[in-house]
């Protein structure tokens, strides 16, 4: 039977991380794809050389998919923790949807508006993306709705939070902020960049807190974790060498073993906050700083 927890002496549970995120979404997550300003992009993107135009074109090919992928695979994940009557990460769930289907709608804005392109271009995924995006990803998020153990949880949240968002997003922002940015160019874009990368921290953050908590609560999730983490790396370090193809002499100047050594690094991280869920009890979990989980702003 169920019992509802709005209306009894329960209540919602405002100090638990999700609830501090859900909180902190409705101010920071409000912003219109539609109120940022393209007209100097439009000028910017004309004055880009074919090499550049075709890096930030492969760039936005990637966010684009990247961006719809997880808008339509999150759904399965609300409904687990749905089931779970965990009312409160559910609450924090809806923003985090909302905000993936902004991002989505971001991306289409600029490729419309500013790039003009019409044609497909899934022509810019590689093998390695393809086998993230099109593959492990949705497989992995599909799989919780006859799944809702676990070990299927650990391995959804691993594949959406830590390597889609937690690693390849990441190191997707730091290619942007290292071309565009640096030259002071396509303010627009790199102001929507500005807002997605505090989106995702506010999701990497719950991902960090969901596992962690998992890890916690169950003896042999932190080998689950580990050892899936280490399935997909190799695919994800693979995705971000897709980023730069040989044949274009280094669009902006770009170095691409910093963006691999970036890559890692943003991974190397992930672990080690992961790894010190095992040393704690699920009431530290619960109450975990945003700051100790990477929470922007
Ligand atoms: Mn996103
Ligand atoms: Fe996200």
């Amino acid at each position: 039977m169920r019992v509802t927890q709005t209306t009894t002496e329960r209540g919602l549970n405002q100090s638990i991380l999700p609830m501090r995120l859900y909180q902190k979404a409705k101010k920071l997550g409000i912003w219109d794809p539609r109120d940022i300003d393209l007209t100097q992009d439009k000028e910017d993107w004309k004055g880009l050389s074919d090499a550049e135009q075709q890096y930030v074109l492969r760039l936005c090919s990637m966010f684009q998919a990247g961006e719809e992928a997880v808008t339509r695979d999150l759904l399965p994940l609300v409904r687990v923790i749905s089931l779970e009557g965990r009312l409160e990460e559910e609450m924090y769930l809806t923003t985090f949807l909302w905000e993936e289907a902004k991002h989505t709608e971001m991306f289409r804005l600029f490729l419309d508006d500013v790039v003009g392109v019409k044609r497909d271009i899934t022509e810019f995924h590689g093998e390695n993306y393809k086998k993230i995006f099109y593959e492990f990803l949705p497989e992995a998020m599909e799989a919780l709705i006859q799944d809702q153990s676990p070990e299927a949880q650990a391995k959804a949240s691993v594949t959406y939070n830590m390597i889609v968002e937690g690693t390849l997003a990441e190191t997707g922002y730091h290619a942007f902020y290292t071309s565009l940015k640096r030259l002071n160019k396509m303010p627009g874009l790199i102001s929507a960049i500005d807002y997605l990368k505090k989106d995702e921290s506010r999701h990497i953050g719950y991902g960090t807190y969901l596992l962690s908590r998992l890890i916690c609560e169950n003896e042999n999730i932190w080998d689950v974790v580990n050892s899936h983490m280490e399935t997909l790396l190799p695919y994800a370090i693979g995705v971000v060498n897709e980023i730069i193809t040989p044949d274009e002499n280094m669009p902006f100047g770009l170095n691409i073993d910093e963006f691999i050594n970036f890559a890692m690094k943003q991974f190397q991280f992930r672990m080690d906050t992961l790894e010190r869920a095992r040393t704690r009890n699920v009431d530290e979990i619960y109450l975990i700083s945003e700051e100790s989980v990477g929470v922007l702003r």
